[in-house]
């Protein structure tokens, strides 16, 4: 028996009797019991069992629910949706919907999922993606003119981010160049793209956006790096993961639609206004060599305008890392 089956009856936070769900779902009450405890050891699912009661998850489960997506949708977003596919569990959003893209699946494809198992992260990094508290989805969209005309997606997809959240009443979003977004500094969400095709031609470019909402305590401890989660930001005063995620594509599959026409230059100005470093002394990591400068912005590929002793330089290319300077 699935979990997505079991866990929607307990989701509301209400006890259930074990005969109850067991009727059901058509199982016997051992069976009802068997998989209650393998949710708490595979998904991190606490269910309390109290006598004469039955079982309950304590305050609930937010799970995502295809129709209430859909539904909180804007119009425009709705009609460039192709097939909006949740998983219970994936190995990664990113990698699901590429494995799609090579199957010669078509723009507008959605990739969900409550966990990942091996979330990719920039530069070879894990990202956390512990079950049912973050989201964790990837849009597939194909576009003609090769990879040049996408420069500076990655940094338009943050400001895609950042509007989606003040949607939610989700406010002080900044942007650290390329692609993180963080709330008075700590990190809130990251965003990685890749792509598959022809880079001078027909390509198919995966957006993939981790957001975290509510992300446990214990999960939380394997992030290296200073975190925070929307739960937090909005002392829990949010509207729920699945409307979360609906302004999410609200934004985001316009943005995919229009970016070949558009541009990055479309989106600059806002970027500059939500940039967490600008006029900020920095070093660039490129892993290879260390380069100091103050940030200046971005121009109008996406290039980050490091001023250095000798001048302005640009500095393209999402393998480099930032800090503040000592
Ligand atoms: C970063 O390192 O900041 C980028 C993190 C991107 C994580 C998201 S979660 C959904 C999608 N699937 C993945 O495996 N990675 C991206």
């Amino acid at each position: 028996m699935p979990k997505s089956i079991l866990l929607p009856l307990l989701a509301d936070g209400e006890f259930r009797s074990g005969q109850v769900l067991a009727d059901a779902l058509g199982v016997s009450r051992t069976a009802v019991w068997k998989q209650l405890n393998r949710l708490a050891t595979e998904s991190g699912v606490a269910v309390e069992s109290v006598k004469g009661k039955g079982y309950r998850i304590k305050g609930g489960i937010d799970l995502l629910v295809e129709d209430q997506i859909s539904a909180a949708m804007a119009a425009p977003a709705r009609a460039l949706l192709g097939e909006l596919r949740i998983f219970d569990s994936v190995d990664s959003t990113n990698a699901e919907a590429m494995r799609r893209a090579q199957q010669g699946c078509a723009s507008g494809l959605v990739v969900t999922a409550e966990s990942q198992t091996a979330g990719r992260g920039r530069r070879g990094r894990q990202w956390v993606s512990p079950y049912a508290g973050n989201l964790y989805v990837s849009l597939l969209w194909e576009y003609s003119q090769g990879a040049a005309v996408l420069e500076g997606m990655s940094l338009a997809v943050g400001v895609a981010v950042s509007r989606a959240l003040q949607a939610c009443d989700v406010g002080g979003i900044e942007l650290k160049w390329p692609n993180d977004v963080l709330h008075q500094g700590a990190k809130l969400g990251g965003i990685l793209l890749e792509m598959t095709g022809d880079t001078a031609g027909t390509c198919q470019v995966v957006i993939g956006i981790g957001l975290n909402v509510s992300m446990p305590a214990d999960a939380g401890g394997a992030i290296d790096q200073d975190w925070t989660d929307i739960k937090t930001v909005t002392g829990g005063q949010h509207p729920g993961r699945n409307a979360l995620l609906a302004a999410l594509l609200s934004e985001l599959l316009p943005l995919a639609a229009g970016f070949e026409q558009q541009g990055f230059a479309h989106w600059r100005q806002e970027w500059l206004e939500l940039d967490a470093f600008a006029g900020s002394p920095v070093i660039l990591n490129t892993g290879a060599s260390q380069l100091g400068g103050i940030a200046r912005g971005v121009d109008e590929r996406g290039a980050l305008q490091l001023e250095t002793t000798t001048g302005i330089q640009p500095v393209y290319g999402g393998e480099i890392s930032m800090r503040p300077a000592p």
